[in-house]
């Protein structure tokens, strides 16, 4: 049995060496110090030993068992403390979820707007944002003693370069280049140099729109503002058209729509009055048609333009223009 001792006690040696973490490490536990195990093995004959030699063995194989023991220990603190390195995978563990981003509220708006007008069979056109005084002003029939046109109104860059005051500009521009009939909406950013507040800012977004033919009547502007307005407000919003003025149309309309709040009944959004100004539009004016070269009397048509931030702040309920420029991603998560 002294043989059998000093050969588990090398192969023990020897598979410890080799053990390179802690499951293998479990394994020669078991193989040597399990209730089947070798050192075991030869504890359970310790009894059928005679009397002179049991004492002697008995001894030794504690020895064996103790150093097995000490061993294993030893091993067992090394293998653990080099554990953090390997790669351990909780599979059950929650993912991290990306933070995805969406569209701002106001590209949410101005697609909307752009759905109407293009299921209607409108084109959508764009033009520069910085314009000539041209574009922006003369031929739209606005004179030279507008007060939109002095500075204070106007950012003009350099002469008679401006950033635009309005989307106008673009319906000269189709016009130009395009014969009627022409069914188009302008969309894109304007420049005033206005005192930021809760209802101004320097930029924001307007939607100009425009339909030129031979037979085109206030009856088709009404038509189809209130259908707009009933896609975008909802079906029992009403409609309001008073009389106004604008260079380039004639007659022109200021547009009201019904209080979306609290349905025309009054309330502190609407000032109690019921209405809620929303757009301008009117009928082209003649001068307009003359400044792109159009045969004088041979059509008709109608314009108007809307400020995207104004109906995206009614839409959302939302009561400060400038929360729209801020970034502020607690603002920005709730669209
Ligand atoms: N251009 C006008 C504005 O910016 C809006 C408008 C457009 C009015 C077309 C009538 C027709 O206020």
């Amino acid at each position: 049995m002294e043989e059998e001792i000093k050969n588990i006690k090398l192969s023990f040696d020897k598979d410890l060496k080799n053990t390179k973490d802690v499951e293998s490490l479990e394994g020669v536990r078991i193989r040597y110090l399990g209730r089947k195990g070798l050192v075991s093995g030869l504890l359970g004959r310790l009894s059928s030993l005679d009397e002179k030699t049991r004492p002697r063995i008995g001894k030794e194989l504690n020895l064996l068992k103790t150093y097995v023991q000490n061993e294993f220990q030893n091993r067992k603190k090394i293998l653990s403390v080099s554990e953090p390195g390997r790669e351990r995978v909780d599979v059950t563990m929650p993912g991290i979820l990306p933070q995805l981003g969406h569209l701002h509220p106001i590209t949410k708006t101005l697609s909307e707007i752009n759905e109407i007008f293009v299921s209607l069979g409108f084109t959508v056109a764009e033009g520069p944002e910085i314009e000539t005084e041209f574009y922006n002003f003369e031929a739209l029939n606005i004179p030279l003693e507008h007060p939109s046109r002095d500075a204070f109104d106007t950012f003009y860059i350099k002469g008679n370069v401006l950033l635009r005051s309005h989307t106008s500009t673009v319906q000269i521009r189709v016009m130009e280049k395009t014969q009627p009939p022409i069914q188009s909406i302008m969309p894109g950013r304007v420049y005033r140099p206005d005192a930021v507040d809760a209802s101004h800012s320097f930029m924001f977004h307007q939607v100009e729109g425009l339909m030129v033919d031979k037979l085109i009547r206030f009856s088709d502007l009404k038509g189809t503002l209130d259908l707009f307005i009933k896609r975008i407000f909802g079906e029992k919003t009403k409609t309001r058209f008073r009389p106004s003025f604008f260079p380039f149309t004639e007659p022109s309309a200021e547009v009201d729509i019904s209080c979306i709040i609290c349905q025309g009944r009054g309330c502190r959004v609407c000032s109690h009055g019921g209405w809620l100004e929303i757009l301008g539009a009117g009928m082209v004016n003649p001068r307009v048609f003359e400044a792109v070269g159009y045969s004088p009397g041979k059509f008709t048509g109608f314009a108007f333009g809307m400020g995207v931030e104004r109906i995206a702040m009614l839409k959302y309920g939302i009561d400060d223009i400038r929360l729209f420029f801020d970034n502020d991603i607690r603002f920005l998560k709730q669209f």
